[in-house]
C-alpha cells in the first residue's frame, strides 16, 4: 500500500473514530469531576470583569516564582480588516472564499475584529492578568506580496500591540509565521518552492527590524507538521492540496525557513529569543502486540521526531527516511548544508499539545479518550505530562513554552448573559496538574498559554468552534469573560492551583 493511501486511511479512521455525541458525553463526564460552584459575572469590554465569588479550593500546586501564565491568539483567526492599510492577500484569503471549504462559508474578513479592537483586547488581558500573550504576525500585511519593500501601515498596527503589551505588563511572544502565506508566495509554488524558505528569512529580518528591541521571544513556524498534513496530505487547510511527496517536500522547506530565520536573528543585533512552535502528539500503541509497537515507533516519527531530530540533533530520522524512499521529493530536495540550518542553537522550545493519538498494528489511529468537539482532539491530560517528559529526556534541558492548549466547548450565553463552560475549567485544571507535576520532574517549564484568549475562526470549522477563554458575540462584536476566564484568572494570582 502506498504512503499515500495508507495516511489517507489512517485520517479516515481518524475521523470515523469520532462522533460529536461521544463528544459531549466526555464532556459531561469532564464537567462532573468536581468543579467547585461559582458564580459567574459579566465582563467584556464595556463593564470591568468580575472575580468569581467561589474560587476553587487550593489545591497547593504552586509554579515556580516567575512562571508566566499567558493566552494564544493568531493572527487570520482573529484580525479581520484584510483589504486594509495595505494588507495583501493570503492562502487563507483564498482558501475560506473557495466555495465549499469552510463549513457555514465562513471567512476571516472580519473574525473577531481584533485589528480595530486590539485596544479593547489589550485592556481584557490586563484584566485577566496575564503575563504573555502569544500572538502571530500576519506576513500579508508586511509584505502584500511576500517580498520587497515592507509595508508601514502594517508594522505600525503590531507596533502599537506590542507598545500595549509593554504599557500593561504582558510580555509580547511573536509567531512569524501562523499558516497565512502571501498569495503571492504560493503562485509561484509556495511551500514546495525553496525560495519561499529564502523569502520568509528576508520577511523575518524586516520584523526584526522593526520590532525587535519589543519583542523578547520570537517563535518561528506555527505547527509545520499541519501544513504538511493538513494543507497539503488531506487537503482540508490551505492551499488545499493533496499530494503526499509534495507534502514532506514541504516539511523540509518549512523547518529550513525556520533555521534560516534563526540565523537572521542571530545576524542581528538583537537579543531576543528564538524557537519553533511544534504540536507534540505523544504515540502510544493501541494494545500489546510487537506489531504495534513498530507502527507506533515509525508513527512517532512523522509525528514528533521529523521535527524534533531535525532541529535538536541535525539529523532527519532514519526510519522516516527509509519510510519515504529515496526517490521521494523531500529526500531529493535535502542539500548539504540544510542539516546545519536546520539545526541553528534555538533558545527555547513552544510546545502545542491538544491529544494523543493510539498506534494499531496496521498502522490506524484509534481512539481510546473521549474526544471533545473537535474531532481529532481525545482529553487525555496525561499525555501533557509524558511529552513534556519525553522532550526533556531526548532532547535536553531546553527552555520549554507551552504555546497552545485548549478545549472547544458549545457555549451559549444563559439568560442572565454569562457563559458557563465548567468543561474548559476542569480540561484546563487537569492540563495545568500534569505540566506541574512535569515541572516537579524537571521539565523547564517557563510559560503556559491557553489557546485561545477569545473565540475566533478555526480554520475549516470557520466559527462553530469556540476555543476562547473569552466569548465573542460575532454579531456585535461583544466580548464576554467565560466562566474559564474568571477561574483562570484565579490561577494566575494564584500561580497555580
Ligand atoms: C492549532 C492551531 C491553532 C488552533 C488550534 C485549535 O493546531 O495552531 O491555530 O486552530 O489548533
Amino acid at each position: 500500500m502506498s504512503l499515500l493511501t495508507r495516511r489517507r486511511l489512517l485520517r479516515r479512521a481518524a475521523l470515523s473514530a469520532t462522533a460529536a455525541g461521544a463528544a459531549r458525553t466526555g464532556l459531561a463526564g469532564a464537567t462532573a469531576a468536581g468543579i467547585a460552584a461559582s458564580t459567574v459575572a459579566l465582563g467584556g469590554c464595556d463593564s470591568p470583569p468580575e472575580r468569581t465569588t467561589d474560587p476553587e479550593p487550593d489545591r497547593g500546586l504552586r509554579f515556580p516564582d516567575g512562571f508566566a501564565w499567558g493566552a494564544a491568539t493568531s493572527a487570520y483567526q482573529i484580525e479581520g480588516a484584510t483589504k486594509e492599510d495595505g494588507r495583501g492577500e493570503s492562502v487563507w484569503d483564498t482558501f475560506s472564499h473557495t466555495p465549499g471549504r469552510i463549513r457555514n462559508g465562513d471567512t476571516g474578513d472580519v473574525a473577531a475584529d481584533h485589528y480595530h479592537r486590539y485596544a479593547q483586547d489589550l485592556d481584557l488581558m490586563r484584566d485577566l492578568g496575564l503575563r504573555s500573550y502569544r500572538f502571530s504576525i500576519s506576513w500579508p500585511r508586511i509584505q502584500a506580496d511576500g517580498s520587497g519593500r515592507p509595508n508601514q501601515r502594517g508594522l505600525d498596527f503590531y507596533r502599537r500591540l506590542v507598545d500595549g503589551l509593554h504599557e500593561r505588563d504582558i510580555a509580547p511572544m511573536a509567531t512569524l509565521f501562523h499558516w497565512d502565506l502571501p498569495q503571492a508566495l504560493q503562485d509561484a509554488g509556495g511551500w514546495e518552492n525553496r525560495d519561499t524558505a529564502e523569502r520568509f528569512a528576508e520577511y523575518a529580518d524586516v520584523v526584526f527590524r522593526a520590532l525587535g528591541d519589543r519583542v523578547p521571544v520570537w517563535l518561528t513556524v506555527n505547527e509545520p507538521k499541519t501544513v504538511v498534513q493538513n494543507g497539503y496530505i488531506w487537503g482540508h487547510h490551505a492551499p488545499g492540496i493533496r499530494d503526499e511527496d509534495a507534502a514532506y517536500l514541504v516539511a523540509h522547506h518549512l523547518q529550513l525557513a525556520h533555521g534560516l530565520a534563526v540565523q537572521a536573528l542571530r545576524a542581528s543585533s538583537l537579543t531576543g529569543r528564538i524557537g519553533p512552535a511544534l504540536n507534540l502528539h505523544p504515540c502510544y500503541p493501541a494494545d500489546d502486540s510487537a506489531e504495534s509497537a513498530a507502527a507506533t515507533r515509525l508513527h512517532d516519527g512523522y509525528e514528533n521526531r521529523l521535527y524534533l531530530d531535525s532541529i535538536f540533533k541535525g539529523a532527519y530520522p532514519q526510519d522516516v527516511l527509509d519510510d519515504l524512499g529515496p526517490d521521494s521529493r523531500m529526500v531529493r530536495g535535502v542539500r548539504d548544508g540544510d542539516l546545519k540550518i536546520i539545526s541553528s542553537p534555538v533558545d527555547l522550545l513552544a510546545v502545542q499539545y491538544y491529544t494523543p493519538l493510539y498506534v494499531t498494528g496496521a498502522r490506524d489511529t484509534v481512539r481510546k479518550w473521549p474526544t471533545s468537539e473537535a474531532e481529532w482532539q481525545q482529553i487525555y491530560p496525561e499525555g501533557m505530562y509524558d511529552i513534556l517528559t519525553r522532550v526533556t529526556r531526548d532532547y535536553g534541558r531546553v527552555p520549554i513554552t507551552i504555546t497552545e492548549n485548549g478545549l472547544p466547548c458549545p457555549d451559549v450565553p444563559g439568560p442572565d448573559g454569562t457563559v458557563d463552560d465548567a468543561g474548559r475549567v476542569a480540561f484546563l485544571r487537569d492540563h495545568f496538574a500534569a505540566a506541574h507535576r512535569a515541572v516537579g520532574d524537571g521539565v523547564p517549564l517557563e510559560s503556559y498559554h491557553v489557546w485561545s484568549l477569545l473565540d475566533n475562526f478555526e480554520w475549516a470549522e470557520g466559527y462553530e468552534q469556540r476555543w476562547g477563554l473569552v466569548y465573542v458575540d460575532y454579531a456585535s462584536q461583544r466580548r464576554v469573560l467565560k466562566r474559564s476566564a474568571h477561574w483562570y484568572r484565579d490561577v494566575i494570582r494564584r500561580n497555580g492551583l
